[in-house]
């Protein structure tokens, strides 16, 4: 696998939007990242001993868009796993669509955007690196669970190896072996939340997810499936 790293970059994401000659099978990553963007335009705090990386897919006309929908999942997957395989211990959940948590703290975030023909996967691991004082109760570390220090690079190879294994078992009809991983990791499921989808609110338990990738949530009136949004979990 071809590596670039950066000791600094903006944002590994911006960087390959802007290098065509980035092509699959090659993955950026930066030491620090002065701009990390996160979901719906939030900041990514991305400071020395994270894992900052992304890399990309080249879109394939022959794949339809329900099959790239599931991106996110295979990415959270690869993240779980590689995780899972360097600390010794299952201890990850996957938080619809594609966050990684520990118990109930945040330890990896995904941001996967299409440009042009390429749909570019990013994502931030909370490795070695200090967790900011105002995301220590909502965030955490591999350092912080293992009580000490991982192989930054190592994790990254990992995690990208097996997103490109993960995708072309999924491109060639494997999509249970990936559902029920997820399915057994559903960090939401039983809790209640709040979902924000374009105008929409919907409030209630989250039950699930169903075969084709959609949060179930009953509502005090109704069962709700939904394709995308952001979740807020009820203290
Ligand atoms: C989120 O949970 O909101 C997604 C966070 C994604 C962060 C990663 S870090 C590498 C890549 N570059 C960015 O600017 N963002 C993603």
């Amino acid at each position: 696998m071809k590596r670039t790293r950066f000791i600094t970059l903006d944002s590994t994401n911006e960087y390959i939007k802007r290098e065509d000659s980035i092509g699959e099978y090659h993955i950026v990553y930066a030491d620090e990242q002065s701009a990390g963007r996160g979901r719906r335009g939030n900041k990514w705090s991305s400071s020395k001993g994270g894992a900052w990386f992304s890399f990309c897919l080249s879109e394939d006309a022959n794949i339809t868009q329900e099959m790239y929908g599931k991106l996110p999942f295979v990415a959270s997957v690869s993240v779980s796993e590689a995780l899972r395989e360097v600390l010794g211990e299952d201890v990850f959940k996957l938080k619809w669509v594609n966050d990684v948590y520990v118990s109930d703290k945040k330890i990896c975030g995904i941001l996967i955007e299409k440009s042009e023909k390429r749909f570019i996967i990013g994502i931030g691991i909370n490795i070695n690196n200090e967790i900011e004082m105002e995301y220590t109760d909502s965030r955490t570390s591999l350092k912080e669970i293992a009580g000490k220090s991982f192989d930054i690079e190592e994790i990254i190879v990992k995690v990208a190896e097996l997103f490109y294994e993960k995708y072309s078992y999924l491109i060639r009809g494997n999509w249970g072996e990936l559902y029920s991983y997820i399915c057994e990791r559903d960090f939401l499921k039983g809790k209640e939340i709040t979902v924000f989808n374009d105008e929409k609110r919907v409030e209630g338990i989250a039950q699930g997810i169903t075969i084709d990738g959609r949060l179930i949530i009953s509502t005090k009136d109704e069962t709700v499936f939904l394709e995308t949004g952001s979740v807020i979990l009820k203290k």
